[in-house]
């Protein structure tokens, strides 16, 4: 039998809420399948921390994950507590010092899924996000000088090192290659004449490498455009680390919303643990009421399952999601359902263990 160690950081708002569920729903799948089991250790960081400590979680935080066999995390972030202070010190200190510089987030209309566009069905939205999470735009390299006169000027530097633009395309090339699908890179390098045009070169170069995979390559203003208008032409898609936070929201809105959307920080080469969070937010405004729709989280649950190898229980999930959907009786407020964040979680458990 496997034996995983998780560390879960719920964190703050619905973050609690709905890896609560997650959990729950992990613990149900470990049962019925028999190969592996979980222990969940509880880390009680982010804002409330802050407010209590000074910090968003201890200063040998990593080194306490460091052991684990993988991290899931809720939501960060909460009013009261700078954003830039409780994302940076929480969420992107462990993106960036366990190097999960990939970050997985399927973009898929599910069968029964609400979607804004008009007559688009399941086979039209079908797609893989690699957005790269270790450096460029995110890097936090900058300066704010002569603060508060009327000299002041702030920096933000993209950051791009050949190293990182490579090891995130290739990773993406190998992922189209494998699936036998397109390979879109998404850019701007008419305006970002450094980072922009390097990354461009960089998708050119690896491409080499796989001539037997079909490439696209578009300015992120178009790309926006076309995920609405033609959804289709995106399959494997790899991106920038802002430009994939962006299309990534925007993937949400067109594939049934924020409660479905589900991503994994993968260090690709398992020398840090990985983090398998939602990739919507601790979303203040429905915080406590138990309404929060837990399905995203608990899809990321599946795409951790598939990261330890044992990916026919991610399908299993994404069957179940889509079973749930349709039957419509399960389903949170956001998708016009009655029920609560349990309910919705207790549904998920009976489906995958019947
Ligand atoms: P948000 O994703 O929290 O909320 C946006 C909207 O989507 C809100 O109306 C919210 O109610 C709704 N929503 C989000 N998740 C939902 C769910 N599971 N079920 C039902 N409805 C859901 O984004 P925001 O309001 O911009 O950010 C709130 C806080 O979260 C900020 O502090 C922000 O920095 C932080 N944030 C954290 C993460 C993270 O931890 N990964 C991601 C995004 C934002
Ligand atoms: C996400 C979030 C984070 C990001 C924020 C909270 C720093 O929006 O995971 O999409 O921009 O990466
Ligand atoms: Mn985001």
């Amino acid at each position: 039998m496997q034996h995983f160690n998780i560390a879960v950081i719920a964190g703050d708002g619905i973050g609690p809420e709905v890896i609560g569920e997650a959990v729950k729903v992990l613990k149900a799948i470990a049962e019925k399948d028999g190969r592996f089991s979980f222990s969940f250790t509880d880390y009680p960081w982010g804002c409330e921390y802050y407010l209590k400590t000074g910090e968003m979680m201890p200063k040998n935080g990593l080194d306490v994950l460091r052991g684990y066999d993988a991290i899931l995390l809720g939501a960060v972030g909460y009013p009261g507590v700078p954003d830039h202070i409780s994302l940076r010190d929480l969420l992107l200190e462990i993106r960036h010092g366990f190097d999960q510089y990939i970050n997985l987030r399927p973009v898929k209309l599910l069968k029964g899924a609400p979607c804004p566009l008009k007559g688009k069905t399941p086979e039209d939205i079908n797609m893989t996000f690699i957005r790269e999470n270790s450096e460029g735009e995110y890097a936090g390299s900058g300066a704010w000088l002569y603060k508060d006169s009327p000299e002041e000027v702030v920096i933000q530097n993209g950051v791009f090192s050949r190293k990182g633009c490579e090891r995130v395309i290739r990773y993406a090339y190998e992922l189209a290659k494998k699936e036998g699908r397109t390979l879109t890179s998404i850019s701007k390098g008419n305006a970002l004449n450094y980072s922009m045009v390097f990354w461009d070169q960089i998708f050119a170069e690896v491409g080499r490498d796989y001539p037997e995979v079909e490439t696209h390559s578009y300015l992120v203003d178009a790309a926006s455009m076309f995920m609405v208008t033609n959804p289709r032409r995106f399959e494997v898609v790899v991106t920038s680390n802002l430009f994939g936070d962006i299309l990534t929201d925007l993937g949400a809105a067109i594939s049934g919303g924020m409660g479905l959307a589900a991503g994994a920080n993968l260090n690709p080469e398992k020398k840090y643990p990985s983090m398998f969070e939602p990739i919507h937010g601790s979303a203040p405004d429905i915080a406590g009421k138990g309404i929060a729709n837990p399905l995203a989280s608990i899809w990321t649950a599946g795409q951790m399952l598939s990261f330890f190898g044992y990916p026919e229980w991610e399908d299993r999930i994404v069957a179940g999601i889509e079973t749930l959907l349709q039957e419509k009786t399960s389903l949170t407020p956001d998708l016009g359902g009655q029920a609560s964040t349990a309910a919705c979680g207790d549904a998920m458990a009976a489906i995958l263990t019947r």
